[in-house]
């Protein structure tokens, strides 16, 4: 395979050396050894296109969620997500708790920091996920009765501190997440630091001072269920109107995907994502596949299962392909051990692109062929 860029070998022994450690405690990144041109440089064993570069080929960006098993330093692992994509999210080191568990002012950006690094030396963009969220919110926070002014300084605060501290290299920030409940899509208030007392204008303020600390960065609505027409997808459309028409800051919608089939679930179909995402971008917004992932029954799931969840990853795909504000999809991990799905749907699973051996899945030839590979 001629090699297109730097061959990823050599990337990724640079991109090892930045990065921090893998366990829940922060780690200092090690500083990236001086780089040395591998002495017998593997030959990468496949020979086809990386999904990245057959996206970039279409003018989009494929990316990965990377959590415990990114900061444990699986070389085989992180070679794959080099090879493989061209954007990154932290499933979870980026979020208010992760970062900031150990009190209001102190935050722990070892293992984000490290991240970043990979997705830097790898030419790879980073997705910021998430500012403003109803869950994993430190104990100081949400253990605490505060006033709507001081909750606002608190997140404002809080923006300053992450944005800030990574102004300049964040594509886009997931700014507020799930700020609708399902169903109904009324303003989500249970569990949330903020609805209860600030209502909706939490979310202005989020979006407002995120503008003002890294004018460069993309700024997003983070939901689920919004792939499919009803309630809360017309909801989400309401928010960013009002949003607009306050002159909000706002430039994109994440749709999350995590999309079920078998058992009675379907996915959306090619032409119903393609009605959604051109709803959502006559606002002038950019739309991304966020958090992708389509699980099936485990065990038990059916040939039929499987080729409908390929299937739907392919009309995700080609969904994308044909809305031109649609410009990046990425997969909620990369093997399906690692998935949510595992411990929050029990018998359910197997809903990702690469199989715990890190063998490519009947998922990822869809997403493959729908790319044009
Ligand atoms: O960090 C703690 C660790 O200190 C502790 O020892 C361990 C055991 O209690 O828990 C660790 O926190 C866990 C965290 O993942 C990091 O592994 C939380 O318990 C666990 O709830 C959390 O799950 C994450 C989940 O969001 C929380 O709702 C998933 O990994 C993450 O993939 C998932 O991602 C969300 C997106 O952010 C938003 N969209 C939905 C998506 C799926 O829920």
């Amino acid at each position: 395979m001629t090699q297109k860029h730097t061959p990823w070998t050599t990337i990724v022994l640079l991109a090892l050396a930045a990065c921090g450690g893998g366990s829940d405690a922060p780690t200092t990144p090690t500083t990236p050894a001086t780089p040395t041109t591998p002495t017998t440089p593997t030959t990468p064993t496949t020979t086809a296109s990386p999904l990245r570069e057959l996206a970039a080929a279409k003018g989009r960006s494929f990316g990965v969620a990377l959590d415990a098993k990114f900061f444990a330093n699986d070389a085989a692992y992180n070679a794959l997500v080099a090879r493989e994509f061209d954007m990154v999210v932290a499933g979870n080191v980026m979020k208010w708790e992760p970062l900031n568990r150990n009190g209001r002012f102190t935050y722990r950006w070892a293992n984000p920091d490290a991240l970043v690094a990979f997705a830097q030396t790898n030419g790879m963009k980073v997705r910021g996920h998430t500012l403003a969220w109803h869950q994993q919110n430190p104990t100081w926070l949400t253990g605490a009765t505060w006033s709507a002014d001081t909750l606002r300084q608190l997140l404002k605060e809080h923006v300053d501190s992450v944005v800030g501290h990574y102004k300049g290299k964040i594509h886009a920030w997931d700014v507020v997440n799930e700020a609708l409940n399902d169903g109904s899509g009324s303003l989500r208030t249970t569990g949330s630091p903020w609805a209860p007392a600030l209502g909706r204008d939490y979310i202005d303020v989020a979006f407002t001072e995120a503008r003002r600390v890294d004018p460069g960065a993309l700024l997003f609505y983070n939901d689920y269920n919004l792939e499919f027409p009803g309630a809360k997808q017309d909801s989400a459309f309401a928010l960013i109107q009002g949003m607009k028409a306050r002159n909000v800051p706002i430039d994109g919608i994440g749709f999350q995907a995590h999309l079920q089939v078998g058992g009675g679930a379907t996915a959306p179909s090619r032409q119903a994502l393609v009605n959604t995402f051109n709803r959502f971008a006559a606002l002038g917004l950019k739309i991304e596949i966020t958090e992708l992932d389509v699980r099936v029954r485990t065990p038990g799931a059916t040939a039929a299962d499987l080729a409908a969840q390929a299937q739907a990853y392919g009309d995700v795909v080609a969904a994308c392909l044909a809305v031109s504000a649609c410009d990046a999809i990425l997969v909620w991990g990369v093997n399906d051990g690692e998935s949510w799905i595992n411990t929050t749907f029990p018998g359910w699973g197997q809903a990702l692109l690469f199989d715990d051996a890190l063998g490519t899945k009947a998922t990822y030839t869809a997403v493959r062929t729908a790319l044009g590979g």
